[in-house]
């Protein structure tokens, strides 16, 4: 085996020889998955361990398989956080799944580049193809076309290209600097959305100043009064609102802002409207949550994240657009070297700025086979009562208080501390020392947010393998950190 992997860099390497290579890869990823479990969910190491490790230089001549493989498992494997792991409950827990993983890998092999219809027939249709099966999963109406990027970030920041284009087409070819015949374009969000619309504020040239924050009810929801109102001020004052990004499951709370009106608003106003539903749009998959999206369908544009709650690996961010048109021309060139013959093929380096694409499609294709429609909906409504359940035990234990709804599967929430006078700056400080306490502990790991400025814990749930004991372990690892911390 030790001359297996000059073989496999020798061209052309025998059936034989690649078979075995990738099968040590196999279950070397098998074995992981199998036991998921049984690492630490954060690696107890401090940043530059692993680098210090890594030689500085590549290696001249190749190397063996087993050494290879063999750095991986020492000095990779243990060494990530493991967002496979049950007691992984922060940010979005979110996980992969076997099928994910051979779709993966199987894109890998093929290193199919659906920048054309014909650089990438198969990888274009199913593309198609699988973002149509998602619009029907989640109850959407025919009319939106989706395609498939890494992130929810990009595609925000592709949506906003496309409401300039709206807006704008001149800047196409005219672009903005020095222009004194365009207006200040604003843009909406409510102050809970994810930082990738600011991000996108600064990519586009538009300029954070120009992003309106609209206030939010004690539910963390976008108020579309207030809505109506920054966009009535703003035109009175001469700008011009481009667009408005509606968050169905924001990333600190999960709050759904109220899309239906918000469209209406956008709608009057000439506004593109984004739905930001990266988590939580795969919950539409569930009849019971669906109402929670009301008004999503009347959106330009949604994005969910397959790669946040549907079991696919990361990347995997489905856009479903509704006017096509515009946002292909926010985004079409076509140089002499990528025309080609074949006629209305749909081309996916036109929906956005990248050229060279990965095969994203596959895995997802694979997953939703795998799981069916069923077993998806089972999956994220049995997290989502998890949730609930969690949220019933810290209601009933009067030293902790929940902080925001449970629409969805996270949970945030606080310790209280056992002195009732205590201060805010104390309340933070406690539940950051239990937050540290909590995640030293190996078996869980959670995260953090801020609401209304105060520190919150938050319990994310999402991975498939988490399960009722996850949670009951979860929650007696939060009441003995708590203990220890407050002292009881
Ligand atoms: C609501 C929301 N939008 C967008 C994003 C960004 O997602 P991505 O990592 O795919 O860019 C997140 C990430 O958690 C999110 O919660």
């Amino acid at each position: 085996m030790s001359d297996m992997f000059p073989d496999i860099h020798d061209t052309p390497a025998s059936e034989a020889d690649i078979r075995a290579a990738l099968r040590q890869a196999a279950d070397l990823a098998a074995r992981y998955l199998a036991t998921r479990g049984e690492y630490p969910v954060i690696p107890n190491i401090a940043p530059g361990d692993v680098a210090a490790a890594l030689p500085d230089a590549p290696p001249e001549v190749p190397e063996t398989l087993e050494a290879v493989l063999g750095d991986y498992r020492r000095l990779i494997e243990p060494n990530v956080t493991h967002w496979n792991h049950p007691g992984f409950l922060a940010y979005f827990a979110i996980t992969g799944s076997t099928a994910g993983v051979m779709g993966e890998t199987l894109s890998a092999a093929l290193k199919s580049n659906a920048m054309l219809w014909k650089s990438g027939p198969a990888p274009t249709e199913l593309e198609e193809r699988v973002c149509d099966w998602l619009r029907q999963m989640v109850s959407l109406p025919t009319g939106f076309v989706g395609h498939i990027n890494d992130t929810a970030s990009i595609a925000t920041m592709l949506a906003l290209a496309a409401a300039r284009e709206r807006a704008f087409p001149s800047i196409r070819q005219d672009g903005m600097s020095g222009r004194t015949d365009l207006p200040r374009m604003t843009v909406y969000a409510s102050e809970q959305a994810h930082s990738s619309v600011d991000k996108a504020m600064v990519a586009l040239g538009l300029g954070l100043a120009q992003l309106r924050r609209i206030p939010t009810d004690d539910a963390f929801r976008a108020k579309p009064d207030a809505l109506r109102e920054m966009i009535a001020a703003d035109r009175a004052a001469g700008m011009r609102p481009i667009a408005v990004v509606a968050t169905l499951g924001t990333t600190s709370t999960t709050s759904v802002d109220p899309a239906a009106d918000m469209a209406v608003v956008a709608r009057e106003s000439g506004a593109w409207l984004h739905v930001d539903a990266a988590y939580a749009g795969p919950a539409a998959i569930s009849p019971a949550l669906r109402p929670l999206m009301r008004g999503w369908e009347l959106a330009d544009s949604i994005v969910l994240n397959p790669h946040k709650w549907m079991f696919t690996p990361v990347d995997c961010s489905v856009t479903l657009v509704r006017d096509v048109e515009t946002w292909k021309r926010a985004f079409s060139i076509t140089p002499e070297y990528l025309r080609t013959d074949v006629g209305a093929a749909t081309n996916l380096m036109d929906y956005g700025v990248q050229l060279g694409r990965r095969f994203r499609a596959l895995k997802l294709w694979m997953v939703i086979r795998a799981y069916g429609v069923s077993g998806l909906r089972t999956h994220i409504e049995r997290h989502c009562a998890l949730a609930r359940e969690l949220g019933e035990w810290i209601d009933g234990d009067d030293r902790f208080e929940r902080v925001a709804p449970t629409p969805f599967s996270l949970v945030c929430f606080r310790a209280l501390p056992q002195d009732a006078n205590a201060t805010a700056t104390e309340i933070d400080a406690l539940n950051e020392r239990m937050l540290a306490r909590i995640n030293t502990d190996g078996a869980v790991f959670l995260s953090h947010t801020k609401l209304n400025g105060r520190f919150t814990l938050r319990v994310a749930i999402g991975n498939q393998h988490t399960n009722r004991a996850t949670i009951e372990n979860a929650w007696t690892i939060i009441r003995c950190a708590y203990d220890e911390v407050a002292g009881a």
